[in-house]
């Protein structure tokens, strides 16, 4: 029997995210503003949940500063689990929010051994696809955990407050948040929690509603970070707002995990390798045989090829047709592959291009 492990530096085993949400305190994400729809991943309730994302719509609807931060740890190649959170970037961006995003180099560092230049490296491969994904330089700050700033009054005030809120948490609560805990990965969460608070400070926005999107692993770090900074009496921090993502399933079910090749679709695969994998790995949830298949029909919530479609295909109508095709059996689990393949190798030939478009462009994000 795997033991079940969930933290944010692992997960093992399946995920129940009614429970987790429960267990969490987290709530469901139900009515949103029309303008969300416009992002399939709301619309889709691929993100699902939330922490006080009330004072973000309302920054929005009174056309008052906001900022939306997030961060990276940049360990193996980007792949589709992670536009998720790139696309989020690019929704608020559109929305008027400032970007702030953190490489997390320092985290790669103490909880997986990276080095920092590596870490420099991959990043700079994240950062493309961001770009290619439509994120803008204007509003935007991508920063590195182990160089916040050239400026020293701004890179001082995110380390200063790193440290000072050490002196708002236990033991026990780190404990109680993380399981395992190392002083590497005590300093690492803190580090956290100053990405995520140190947009108010005066050197950077000055107090404001700040929505922190996530997968929902990450919540440990959320909730620890809302607790310390209750207790922080200057400045008097907005409580954060978080939303919560569900992971894009991996090729053979499970996660996409970076450090497995044949668990994802990395947005540099060409061609013949998204058809291999999807053809060989992507977990079907088709009928055994043909027969069986056109009389049972198939299982599009468990399939994985329907699961990347659900993050691709822009067309409601489309994709609800192949919904019902699948399970009433009409449509066979190699005619679902190839439509898969077919939508993934569009949307990567284009965004391939934009990526070696964004070469040029890369130095602007990176001030
Ligand atoms: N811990 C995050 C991860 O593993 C990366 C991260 C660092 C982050 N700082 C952050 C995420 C601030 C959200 C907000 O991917």
């Amino acid at each position: 029997m795997p033991t079940n492990k969930f933290n944010p530096w692992e997960i093992k085993g399946d995920i129940n995210y009614k429970k987790l949400i429960k267990e969490f305190g987290i709530s469901p994400l139900n009515q949103l503003p029309e303008i969300f729809n416009k992002e399939i991943l709301f619309r889709r309730k691929i993100i699902f949940a939330h922490r006080d994302i009330q004072r973000i719509l309302q920054a929005i609807q009174n056309k008052k500063k906001f900022v939306m931060m997030t961060g990276l740890m940049p360990t193996g190649k980007f792949h589709l689990g992670h536009m998720i959170i790139a696309r989020q970037m690019v929704f608020y961006q559109n929305l008027g929010a400032k970007i702030y995003i953190a490489v997390a180099d320092i985290e790669a560092y103490n909880a997986r051994g990276q080095s920092l230049e590596q870490s420099k490296k991959i990043a700079e491969d994240y950062i493309l696809n961001y770009i290619a994904l439509g994120l803008k330089p204007q509003n935007c700050e991508i920063y590195f955990q182990s160089e916040r700033s050239k400026d020293a009054k701004k890179s001082n005030a995110y380390y200063r407050l790193q440290n000072l809120l050490s002196n708002h948490a236990t033991f026990n609560e780190f404990k109680a948040v993380y399981g395992d805990i190392t002083p590497g990965k005590m300093l690492s969460s803190l580090l956290q929690a100053s990405d995520m608070l140190h947009p108010q400070l005066k050197e950077f926005e000055n107090i404001c509603p700040v929505i922190v999107p996530v997968g929902i692993d990450q919540d440990p770090h959320i909730r620890l970070t809302r607790d310390i900074s209750k207790r922080v009496k200057n400045p008097k921090f907005t409580q954060l707002s978080s939303t919560y993502n569900l992971f894009i399933s991996g090729l053979k079910g499970g996660k996409m995990s970076a450090s497995d090749p044949t668990s994802y679709i990395a947005s540099t695969d060409s061609p013949k390798e998204v058809k291999k994998k999807i053809n060989k790995y992507a977990f079907s949830g088709g009928q055994p045989t043909l027969e069986e298949h056109r009389k049972k029909g198939g299982n599009p919530d468990i399939d994985v090829s329907y699961q990347y479609l659900k993050i691709l295909e822009q067309d409601d109508n489309k994709l609800k047709e192949i919904y019902n095709n699948y399970k009433s059996g009409k449509l066979l689990t190699g005619e679902l592959k190839a439509l898969t393949i077919d939508t993934i190798n569009n949307f990567l030939k284009q965004h391939q291009a934009k990526m070696k478009d964004a070469k040029k462009d890369i130095d602007k994000y990176l001030a």
